[in-house]
């Protein structure tokens, strides 16, 4: 991800995406008891710069703030190559966003470079987890996809790997969730999905996102501009559950993370327009929209494809490379902005750790 805030001001969608699950984040909140004694524990999982959660992390003390005096603990966690001075920065108010931290009293946050495939917290510790459009990124990318950069686009044995992946790894972070709860705690996870209508991130109707990718990286290699071998490495390391997928392990009584408490209360799927393709519809302005649109796409595929360029290349030229991707992209926008769009398809999912 781009550091640096960048990420916050070039992702107006994502927040979009946060903000319609806040109702449901205190709903969760609602149905649990107030600490005994202690204090809350919320974690945000994948946070990046931790502007996009402002809202959320504003609207859940405001909640608390009613009843009760009690502290507040948000663990903010990401790799740890996330860029948390950025973080920080946002949270301590020393940006242009606006924090709810400042001024909060018994409000304390905490950072961590703990993946979501490993414990964040103390077993036992947590009251709600949170976590928003994060947990498609694989732990690892099980096989390059011969024919497209996204699994979206694989097919037979290469999207098989992919899924097996994918189910291994959310039952991992399951797992470790499960364990870090309390008993009564709860999960609210806003995830990429595959709806039922077969649509997913920038396919909801328009110009499939995906496929464009590919075009274009397939018309870099057909002019020789990179190779096959560099074109397959891109292979974003993602997949996008159905809810089928995401319930499964919740709803087997037989599996793993039915045993270790969790269960799903609900889950339901949304589409949430991409900001800057409504934007366009009422200004019309097809420079202005390329503008925006590729940079909110760039600011989470370039770290994959620039690191699919070959090392024997310099670094100036991987970076130009890279440079001339992004315009080309922006230059078909601009010649021809109808359909294009970054359409947001997620499942928004709330889970239980029953008491054991
Ligand atoms: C698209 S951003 C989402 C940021 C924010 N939650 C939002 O919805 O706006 C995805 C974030 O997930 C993080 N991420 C990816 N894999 C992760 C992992 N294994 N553990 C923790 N964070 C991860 C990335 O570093 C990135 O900051």
């Amino acid at each position: 991800m781009s550091g640096g805030g960048v990420y916050s001001l070039a992702t107006i969608g994502a927040k979009d995406v946060i903000d319609r699950s806040i109702p449901r984040v205190l709903s969760a909140l609602a149905s649990m008891p107030s600490p005994a004694q202690g204090y809350w524990n919320f974690s945000d999982m994948g946070c990046a710069d931790g502007g996009t959660s402002l809202q959320l992390w504003r609207s859940v003390i405001e909640k608390i703030r009613h009843s009760s005096s009690t502290d507040i603990q948000i663990v903010y966690a990401d790799q740890a190559r996330n860029d948390f001075n950025a973080l920080v920065q946002i949270l301590h108010g020393h940006t242009q966003f606006e924090s709810y931290l400042p001024g909060a009293e018994n409000v304390r946050v905490l950072e961590s470079g703990a993946s979501f495939y490993t414990p964040i917290l103390p077993s036992a510790s947590l009251h709600l987890g949170y976590s928003a459009t994060a947990m498609h990124w694989l732990s690892r990318k099980p096989c390059d996809i011969t024919d497209h950069v996204h699994m979206v686009g694989a097919s037979g044995d290469e999207h098989e790997q992919f899924s097996e992946q994918a189910r291994v790894d959310w039952q991992t972070i399951l797992l470790h969730r499960a364990r870090e709860l309390k008993p009564g705690g709860k999960l609210v996870l806003v995830n990429f999905c595959r709806d039922d209508n077969g649509h997913y991130l920038g396919n909801t109707g328009g110009v499939n996102m995906f496929d464009q990718f590919n075009h274009n990286w397939q018309s870099f290699v057909n002019d020789g501009v990179v190779t096959s071998a560099e074109y397959r490495a891109m292979t974003l390391p993602q997949y996008y559950n159905t809810t089928d997928e995401f319930s499964a392990p919740l709803l087997d009584t037989s599996s793993e993370v039915y045993a270790a408490g969790l269960r799903l209360v609900d889950i339901e799927t949304a589409v949430v327009e991409c900001p800057f393709a409504r934007d366009y519809s009422e200004h019309q302005d097809a420079k202005k929209f390329a503008h925006e649109y590729i940079p909110t796409i760039r600011s989470w595929n370039e770290s994959t494809y620039f690191a699919g360029l070959s090392q024997s290349r310099s670094l100036a030229e991987r970076q130009d490379i890279i440079e001339s991707y992004y315009r080309t992209y922006q230059d078909e926008v601009e010649r021809n902005p109808s359909g294009h769009g970054m359409g947001y398809v997620h499942a928004y999912m709330t889970i239980e750790k029953v008491a054991g």
